[in-house]
């Protein structure tokens, strides 16, 4: 007797996909990313790999990325906007082209899981000889990006295999929360009872994301509808980022037509587009929800489906949603970081349930290494 054996399920670990295989994996990946970087006695942040001094006379930070890592950027964005301190994610193929002003007191961040991403890497060289400083946040030891960048900080995720992303944004997003606490504690003194609890909801981040992960809502609402023919995601803050997340995860593996856009946008055009078979997939992390529950009965008004990615806490935010896909209550800054979690499942499932073949989309590359 015989026993068939595929060689490309034995990295799997029993998961039917490495997409599933990595978005369970993101409780470890993630400890393996916060471990020793934080110190909550002391409320500091420890990054061993910057010497002191690498953000001295920094004032403004350019994030340069594409794909997943430029909506890790974008989040980043919304947490040093937040933090007082001037920001701004590009996309890097458009930084490349027609880099900014930058200076001595320009840091320059490129995100990218693979380290290899070429449009990125032209967007550092770039800017070589201005006097920007460099800092490369990637997955991979060695990887170029680390070779064209003063810095590296390394977001430990371990592994990915499959195209589309998952545990390297939680990890990105994790090491860009904890970037954006160092960097403001070298420009500004952050507050300390912000940080205090930021630290104790990155202690439990894992757990959280374990939770979700064992109770997720996400089946019934893949079951009811990857057969609409649009999606829409909207968010405000890290949860605009978290809405184009959520939507290029479901584009890339369901193909379908998915689009995020901030809230804000929405009755600027988007409007126009939803009707009763286009769900509406509103996230929820706990900056200006009183908006964002204005904009849900607005697509409630087209009788659109709402699922609302939410921690219950604005009671407005479950009383309009058909579904509610439920996140863990924890720091605002975190919060996108888990309704991520949950839209990466309803993505999976409805692949699944469409049979597409989920870890090599069609089309796509894990690592895009021409311009
Ligand atoms: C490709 C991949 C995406 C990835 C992007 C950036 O488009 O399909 O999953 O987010 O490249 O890759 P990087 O390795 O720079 O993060």
């Amino acid at each position: 007797e015989t026993v068939d054996w595929d060689p490309d399920d034995a990295g799997k670990g029993g998961y039917d996909h490495y997409m599933l295989k990595e978005i369970y994996e993101q409780p470890t990946a993630l400890r393996q990313t916060i471990r020793g970087r934080t110190d909550p006695l002391k409320q500091r942040v420890d990054l061993e790999e910057l010497p002191p001094g690498t953000f001295s006379g920094i004032e403004s930070v350019h994030l340069v990325a594409m794909g997943t890592s430029y909506h890790a950027a974008m989040y980043a964005q919304s947490l040093l906007t937040d933090r007082g301190i001037n920001a701004q994610a590009y996309l890097s193929g458009e930084y490349g082209s027609n880099p900014p002003p930058v200076d001595d007191r320009t840091l320059v961040v490129a995100v990218s899981q693979s380290g290899e991403t070429a449009d990125t890497l032209s967007a550092i060289r770039a800017i070589q000889g201005t006097g920007a400083r460099t800092l490369a946040l990637t997955n991979v030891v060695g990887s170029t990006v680390t070779r064209e960048c003063e810095n590296t900080v390394y977001i430990r995720a371990g592994p990915e295999i499959g195209v589309a992303a998952t545990k390297s944004f939680s990890s990105q997003v994790a090491t860009l929360i904890l970037l954006c606490e160092r960097l403001s504690h070298a420009t500004n003194g952050a507050t300390p009872r912000s940080t205090s609890d930021l630290f104790d909801s990155l202690a439990v981040l894992p757990d959280d994301v374990q939770q979700i992960l064992d109770e997720s809502e996400a089946q019934a609402v893949a079951s009811a509808y990857h057969d609409c023919e649009s999606y829409f995601f909207l968010g405000r803050g890290v949860g605009h980022a978290v809405a184009l997340e959520g939507a290029l995860k479901f584009k890339e593996i369901t193909y379908d037509h998915a689009e995020g856009f901030s809230a804000a946008e929405l009755k600027h055009g988007p409007l126009a587009l939803v009707t009763e078979d286009t769900p509406v997939f509103a996230v929820f992390t706990g900056r200006d929800d009183t908006k964002t529950v204005h904009n849900v009965k607005e697509v409630r008004a087209r009788n659109a489906p709402v699922v609302a990615v939410t921690d219950g806490n604005h009671t407005g935010a479950t009383e309009y949603a058909d579904h509610v896909l439920s996140i863990p209550d924890t720091h605002r800054d975190v919060a996108g970081i888990l309704a991520n979690v949950q839209l990466q499942l309803v993505s999976y499932l409805a692949a699944d349930m469409l049979s597409r073949s989920i870890d090599k989309p069609r089309n796509l590359a894990k690592s895009v290494t021409v311009e």
